[in-house]
Order: structure tokens, then C-alpha cells, then sequence
């Protein structure tokens, strides 16, 4: 399989499969090294396939030991490929019985089945399934499933609802058509905290989180929010859950956050299982969403499904849309708002400057793993906020309630959903389209002419061409913008601008006087917006700006236009944001979760994203100074409030992980941060040795390590977690992202020397090493030890698990932007793995494309 070219797949390929399956029935004999899977397959010619009847099948499926197969009961003999396997087939409709082996035991890729400690589960998306037995394995084969599971274990689990449950033997039905992709099996001594659910029309739902013995007092606030979550999805789209079941599980070895698997959602653990002496807020609020995330897919994701993976958006752009309306309403909008910009900068802005850069809806791939991306994720999610902010709230809620009446039960396109909203509002969507084809981000220049009371604001969009997209076109972007007067009111409230053309101005009459513009309200649009302001007029914006987002806008381009000067020339903080910081920070009329807000910086690799961008060579050593520099001057700048403001935000009700308690500890630990520079981490230890929750602890523990003397607490910390997988996760990725540049990559080598470092486990695998990838200034070390250290234990890692490998090689995905010795390192590197016989096709495409 290895030295075969690896194979590209092209969305204007697309072909229906020649047969539908009416039916599936599985069973499964469990055993960890010889599973039996036997199938029982019906299948009728497809009306919809374009070459009428075909006298071969073929089916996926890899790494299946084939015991026997018949049709129609008579015994047939397949060709065998390590892709699948092909056979003849009668003319009309059939029966396909097949029986296989598996090993899930040594199954450590953790796709298809597979075991973590000591339990087995299923991870099908996207191309899991055909590691299970043979199958047509792709989302537009859509089928009803029933299952039979034989082993011997308390708990057998699968999708759907249960028609047999006794120790050792259980059989599920699934009523709903489903792609295989969303099949799931769990089986093990596992613990069910319990639930209760009535949906709208009066449905009793049992709801069930499963966890391993030991994890029972974690359950608590995943089963709270999944309730939210359902009945969110009542009141805000009209959507009802439709089985009598609904199941979590939570396993410790997982490549990603979760799975929507139909009825049996399987989780990350660290996307479920929470506790205030274990869990951040961040932590909570990062698992409310996920959950969320998973339940909303039933309706976005199951009930219609992508017709291939070239429409993932289709599924998650719009699913993590709706997950973000859901923080949105549980907390607080613009807090939610800011940091999903913030995510959005960081991850897919830095994926659409570099190599990997591809359009949300991509026309090709190698492999689809490498595909669930920042882009197809958060920009999915930010093109459909854009297009609900052109049509409308009320067009919106009809354009969807169209979708789910027409689609329920297909394997969609992007093609169907614009449709919908076409439909809907009468609007020719043609050109909107091009957020789905086209890659990169545009950039947005801004010109402002004042005449005779009238402001007229020119707009310039630009898009880099992009290996995907030789040739862009303008987009339509969305606008909003609001004027703010000389004294601070707002003398034109948010009007939404559509931008078609390359350069489009528009002009605001009847003023008396020459206002400062705020654009890109909410942003409004997932662009890089060029509009230059005097730093009075920024701080202009930082003191009066209507918008909460544009608000903190300001700030931050204060902050990031001064950290630039600071690294291009060496000069002090800029006085004029550390003064408009230190108002807003003291405003007590702001929202402690929002001030904290406005206290962060821009992260080295935005900044690097940012000099890159204006033609620099991004320093990581200048940058870390910088940013340090500027760290200090916040602290001296702000000290004779930091105590003030530590102590006015003590929580001293019983923890709660909600908006208002979250955004008064991250108000206090940011000040806490700040007065460690200035204490010697006095403070800090005084936090942690009375925390009562893992935030607090966490914080101080932090502070007192940049402070210099968090040693015994690390030690401390160590001692008393060690048998919290999840905690210790904490541990083993502080270290890294809190040690010096030059010690970092020394440090994470150090880490996977402990015996604790399993590092078979994504989680435990990520928070060294994904630690390290985003410790800027330690892993762009001039020395270059940060890039060798992460290519060894790629190379180790992807015979292991190919999937994680290659997600963390994006790592390297910014090469170009440094210096020619920072390049030729990294590449040296990146060829140092591409060499290894035998590499994953995963890894092959990631690091091809990188180096291209
Ligand atoms: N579909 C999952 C989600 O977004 C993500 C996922 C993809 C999980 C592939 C596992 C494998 O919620
Ligand atoms: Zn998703």
C-alpha cells in the first residue's frame, strides 16, 4: 500500500453507488485479538445510479481477516485488495453475508474498533467502518441498522434503541437510515449516570453518560448541559430528539473532541468528564460547547448528511455555528464572540496564509482525515453566520426550517443548502457561493474621504491567489459599521454594507462633524481588515466604541500596532493603549470576563502572522522580548489597581463553572498574573496552597513557575493528581508552555522520559507536543531542537496512530514564513520524515503539501 502513488480524489468525480442497502444487520462476538463481525446486507439496484445496474461490486474494507462471504446464501470467493474487495453480483436485488476477524486489541490508529483501557468502542468517521467488515463506505450509502452483540461485559451498546438487554448479549435497532460513518459499538464494565429528558410533543428520553468505574463524580455537568442542549434546540430551531435514548460514552484514548455517532455519542474524555477540583472553567465551558456540538448533529449531521466528504462544512461549518449560538445564549455573546475571533486568528487565519490553505468546500484530497480542519470548521461555521446576517434573523430561521423539511433523510450538498436560502429569499447566491470554492483570506483595505457633513468610506478587497485558487473573484462580504462621534456617542448606529464589487464605497450624509467609523462590527466578516486609524482615533474606539467586539477591536490593534514597533525598532509600549487599558480595565461598569478579555495580547504567532503579512521576517526570539517587555509595562502600568482589582473579584459563593463566576476568576487571575511580576509570586503561592478548584490551582501554579518559584508546587501537584489521567495531562503541558524559549524543547524531552508519558494516548501525546508546537519562541529556537525533537517522535508516532501524526505536522505548516536557517531546519526536518519507508498516506499528504 505504501509504495502505491497515493491517490487523489476529486469532488467533479462523483458517482451515486449503483445499489442502495435496504438493510444491515451486524453481529459482533467480542474477543480483544479475534472479534467476529457476520453481515447480512441487502441490496437493490439504485434508481439514481447513472450506469444502470452493474454486473461487480466493490466494497471497502482493510485490515479484515474474510472467514466466509455468500449471495443469496451460496458461497462466493471475492478478489481481495488491501482497499476492499470486488465481486460479481446478480442483476436484480441480493443478499451479501460476509463474516470477518478483526483484532481490536492491537488496533492502535483508534479508528474502526478498538480498545481503551480494557473497553471496546468505535470510531467510524470518517473512513472507520471499512475496518469493521466490508462495506460501501461512504456517507451517501445511507442504511437501517440492526445489531447483535455477544461478549462478556455488563454494558453492550449501539446505536439506536435497545430491542434485547441482558448481561453478555444484547441486540439494538436503529429506525433512522444512517451512512455508516455514524455506526457505533461500545462494550465494558462501565457506569451509567442517568438522566431524563421530555421533549415538546411529550417524548420520555433516558439519557445515560457511561463512564469507567472511578469517573462517576465527573458526570454531573455533561448530563446538565446535554439537556440545555436539547432543549435549546427546541426553542431556537424547532428540533426534537427522535429516539427514546440517548447514550455518551467517555473513552480515554481518542483522536479527536467527540462523535456524533446516532444515539451513542462517543467522547474524548477530556470533552466530558469535568469536576470543579479537576476541571478549568475553560475546561466547562469548552465541554458545554462540545456536547452541544455532538447533540446538535443529530439534526445537522444525521437526520441529513454530507452525500461525500468534499461537503464536510455542510455538517460542521453549520454545526459549529449553531454550537457557538448556543454559548452565546448560555453566557455572555460578546465574550463568546471575541474568543472565537481570537480561535479563528490563531488556527485558520495562519492555515490560509501557508501551504495547506483550502477552499471550505475543497474540490480534491488524499485523505479525508486531513481535512478536518480550522477552515472547514470555523470558517464553515463564520461564512453561514455571514449569511445570516445578509438575509436576515427571520429569513434565516425559514431558510432552515426549509432545509430540515426537504433534506430530512438525504445525503446533502452544498448546492442543496444555498439552494434553500435562495428559495427562501428570492436572492441569487451565485456570487456568495465563492466563500465556499474560493481559499484564503481576503483582505479589506479602508479609505475615508470627509466632505460637506458627508463621510464616504471606500472599500478595496484583495485575495492572494492560492495554489486552489489561481484566479479569485470579489466576494460578497457583509459590512456592518457604525459611527462614533467626537464625544464618544454613537451618531449612526450598525448598518450592514454589502461589499460585491473589488472596490465599493458608500457614503454616510448629514453629519456635523467628522466621526471615527467602527467596521467590522461583530466581525462581520472572516477578513483581514486594512483600516488605518491614528492611535487617538483607536483609543477613540477603546473608550466609546457601542460595539463590544469593536471595543476590544481597538484595544487589541493598539496593542499588536505597538507591539509591532516595539519589535521592528525597539521602542517602549505605546503610552496611549496602556492608558486606555488601564481605563477599561478599571471600568467597573464592564463585565469582569470581558475586561479580562481586553488584558491578553496578541500570541507570537500572531504577531508572526501579522509581520509575515506586512513583508517581515517573523524573529520568535524578538517577538517573545517584545511581548515580555510589554507584559512587564502592564504590570508596573496597572499596579496600584492589580490588588484592587485581585480582591474585588474573589468568588466567595460555592464554585459554580457559570459566565459570572468564570469571568470574575479570569478577571482575578489575569491581574494575579500581572502582580506575580511584581511580588516574586508571593501572591500566587498564598492561591494555591487555599484553591479550591482547578482553575484557582491551575492559575497560581502557572504565575508561580514564571515567577520562578512554582518547583515544589509542580512537585506538589504531581503527587496529589497522579492518578488523574486528565489532570496530569494539565501537568505534563504547563511545564512546556511555561518554560523559557531556550528550555522548551529540553523540557518536553524531559517530560517524555517520565514514566507517566503514555504516549500511545493522543491526549498525553498533544500535551507535550502540542504544547511545544505552540510554544512559539521555544519551538522556532534558533537552535532548532524544538523541530528536531517533534519530527522523532512523529516518526515514532505514525506507524502508531497516523491520524494524530499527522494533524501535529501542521505545526511545521508556517516554515516559510522565517528565516532562510529557521527554513532550511524545519525542512530538513520535514524531509527527515517524509524519507521513512512506510509512512501513513495521513502523513505523506500533510507533509507533501507543506513542503511544496
Ligand atoms: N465529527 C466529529 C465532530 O465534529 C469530529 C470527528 C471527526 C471525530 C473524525 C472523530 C473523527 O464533532
Ligand atoms: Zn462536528
Amino acid at each position: 500500500m505504501s509504495d502505491a502513488a497515493p491517490e487523489t480524489i476529486y469532488l467533479s468525480d462523483y458517482t451515486a453507488f449503483p445499489w442502495t442497502a435496504k438493510s444491515v444487520d451486524l453481529h459482533f462476538t467480542l474477543d480483544p485479538h479475534a472479534t467476529r463481525v457476520r453481515s447480512c446486507i441487502r441490496f437493490e439496484p439504485n434508481p439514481a445510479s447513472p450506469n444502470g445496474p452493474e454486473s461487480e461490486m466493490f466494497l471497502h474494507g482493510e485490515k479484515l481477516k474474510l472467514i466466509h462471504a455468500k449471495i443469496d446464501g451460496a458461497p462466493v470467493t471475492p478478489t481481495l485488495t488491501n482497499e476492499g474487495l470486488t465481486i460479481a453480483v446478480p442483476s436484480g436485488s441480493f443478499t451479501w453475508e460476509a463474516e470477518v476477524e478483526i483484532d481490536p486489541a492491537n488496533n492502535t490508529a483508534l479508528e474502526g474498533l478498538y480498545m481503551s483501557g480494557g473497553m471496546y468502542c468505535t470510531q467510524c468517521e470518517a473512513e472507520g467502518f471499512r475496518k469493521i467488515t466490508y462495506y460501501p463506505d461512504r456517507p451517501d450509502v445511507m442504511s437501517v441498522f440492526s445489531v447483535t452483540i455477544d461478549g462478556p461485559h455488563p454494558v453492550l451498546l449501539s446505536n439506536g434503541n435497545p430491542v434485547v438487554t441482558s448481561d453478555n448479549h444484547a441486540q439494538w435497532h436503529d429506525p433512522w437510515p444512517k451512512p455508516a460513518y455514524l455506526f457505533a459499538l461500545v462494550a465494558g464494565d462501565l457506569i451509567a449516570h442517568s438522566g431524563q429528558f421530555t421533549t415538546r410533543s411529550g417524548r420520555d428520553v433516558t439519557l445515560n453518560l457511561y463512564v469507567r468505574p472511578g469517573d462517576e463524580g465527573k458526570c454531573a455537568f455533561g448530563m446538565q448541559a446535554l439537556k440545555d442542549s436539547m432543549k435549546w434546540d427546541e426553542d431556537v430551531y424547532g428540533r426534537e430528539y427522535d429516539l427514546d435514548l440517548f447514550n455518551i460514552v467517555a473513552v480515554d484514548d481518542f483522536n479527536m473532541g467527540a462523535m456524533e455517532n446516532k444515539g451513542l455519542n462517543i467522547f474524548n474524555s477530556s470533552a466530558v468528564l469535568a469536576s470543579q477540583e479537576t476541571s478549568t472553567d475553560l475546561n466547562f465551558e469548552r465541554i458545554e460547547a462540545i456536547i452541544a456540538h455532538e447533540y446538535f448533529h443529530n439534526w445537522t449531521g444525521n437526520r441529513i448528511t454530507c452525500r461525500d466528504w468534499f461537503q464536510l462544512c455542510l455538517k460542521e461549518g453549520l454545526t459549529v455555528f449553531r454550537d457557538s449560538q448556543f454559548t452565546a445564549d448560555m453566557r455572555s455573546e460578546p465574550v463568546k464572540r471575541i474568543g472565537d475571533v481570537i480561535d479563528l486568528r490563531g488556527r485558520q487565519f495562519a492555515e490560509d496564509q501557508g501551504p495547506l490553505a483550502h477552499p471550505v468546500r475543497p474540490e480534491s484530497f488524499q485523505e479525508i482525515n486531513n481535512f478536518y480542519t480550522a477552515t472547514i470548521y470555523e470558517k464553515g461555521a463564520e461564512v453561514i453566520r455571514m449569511l445570516k446576517t445578509l438575509v436576515g434573523d427571520q429569513a434565516y430561521r425559514e431558510a432552515l426550517d426549509l432545509y430540515f423539511e426537504r433534506h430530512d433523510g438525504d445525503a446533502a450538498t452544498i448546492e442543496d443548502w444555498l439552494q434553500v436560502f435562495e428559495d427562501t429569499t428570492g436572492r441569487d447566491l451565485s456570487q456568495f457561493k465563492r466563500w465556499y470554492s474560493q481559499a484564503g483570506t481576503p483582505r479589506v483595505a479602508v479609505n475615508e474621504a470627509w466632505a460637506d457633513g458627508t463621510l464616504t468610506l471606500t472599500f478595496t478587497q484583495t485575495l492572494a491567489p492560492s495554489a486552489t485558487t489561481a484566479d479569485p473573484q470579489p466576494q460578497v462580504i457583509p459590512l456592518a459599521v457604525g459611527l462614533i462621534g467626537k464625544d464618544g456617542r454613537e451618531v449612526a448606529s450598525t448598518q450592514v454594507l454589502e461589499m460585491t464589487q473589488a472596490s465599493q464605497s458608500f457614503a454616510f450624509e448629514g453629519l456635523t462633524e467628522a466621526p471615527v467609523a467602527s467596521i467590522l462590527r461583530g466581525f462581520s466578516a472572516p477578513v483581514v481588515l486594512d483600516h488605518p486609524l491614528s492611535d487617538a482615533q483607536r483609543a477613540h474606539l477603546l473608550a466609546h466604541d457601542t460595539d463590544p467586539f469593536n471595543r476590544w477591536e481597538a484595544g487589541r490593534n493598539l496593542a499588536q500596532a505597538s507591539l509591532l514597533d516595539m519589535i521592528r525598532t525597539g521602542v517602549k509600549p505605546n503610552a496611549a493603549y496602556l492608558a486606555g487599558l488601564k481605563t477599561v480595565v478599571t471600568d467597573a461598569t464592564l463585565d469582569p470576563a470581558y475586561r479580562a478579555l481586553m488584558m491578553g495580547l496578541p500570541s507570537h504567532s500572531d504577531l508572526a502572522t501579522a509581520l509575515h503579512d506586512a513583508g517581515d521576517i517573523p524573529d520568535p526570539e524578538a517577538i517573545h522580548t517584545a511581548v515580555e517587555t510589554m507584559r512587564t509595562a502592564q504590570a508596573t502600568d496597572l499596579a496600584e489597581h492589580l490588588e484592587e482589582l485581585y480582591a474585588a473579584h474573589q468568588v466567595s459563593e460555592a464554585y459554580q463553572p457559570d459566565a459570572a463566576q468564570s469571568g470574575a476568576r479570569a478577571l482575578a487571575n489575569a491581574a494575579l498574573s500581572l502582580l506575580s511580576r511584581n511580588d516574586g509570586g508571593a501572591l500566587a503561592q498564598q492561591q494555591y496552597a487555599s484553591a479550591d478548584n482547578m482553575t484557582q490551582q491551575l492559575s497560581a501554579l502557572g504565575a508561580a513557575i514564571r515567577a520562578g518559584v512554582g518547583a515544589p508546587m509542580l512537585e506538589q501537584f504531581q503527587q496529589q493528581w497522579r492518578d488523574d489521567r486528565l489532570v496530569m495531562d494539565k501537568w505534563f503541558a504547563l511545564q512546556v508552555v511555561q518554560a523559557k524559549p531556550e528550555d522548551a524543547a529540553a523540557t518536553a524531552k524531559a517530560l517524555t522520559e517520565h514514566a507517566d508519558f503514555n504516549w500511545k494516548n493522543p491526549n498525553r501525546f498533544r500535551a507535550v507536543f502540542g504544547s511545544l508546537a505552540m510554544h512559539h519562541a521555544g519551538f522556532h529556537h534558533g537552535s532548532g531542537d524544538g523541530y528536531r525533537l517533534l519530527a522523532d517522535w512523529l516518526i515514532k508516532l505514525d506507524p502508531v496512530n497516523p491520524q494524530t501524526t499527522a494533524r501535529m505536522c501542521s505545526a511545521f505548516q508556517t516554515w516559510k514564513r522565517y528565516d532562510p536557517a529557521r527554513q532550511s531546519l524545519i525542512l530538513e526536518q520535514v524531509n527527515q520524515i517524509l524519507t521513512k519507508p512506510d509512512l501513513s498516506r495521513d502523513t505523506t499528504e500533510m507533509l507533501t503539501r507543506i513542503a511544496e
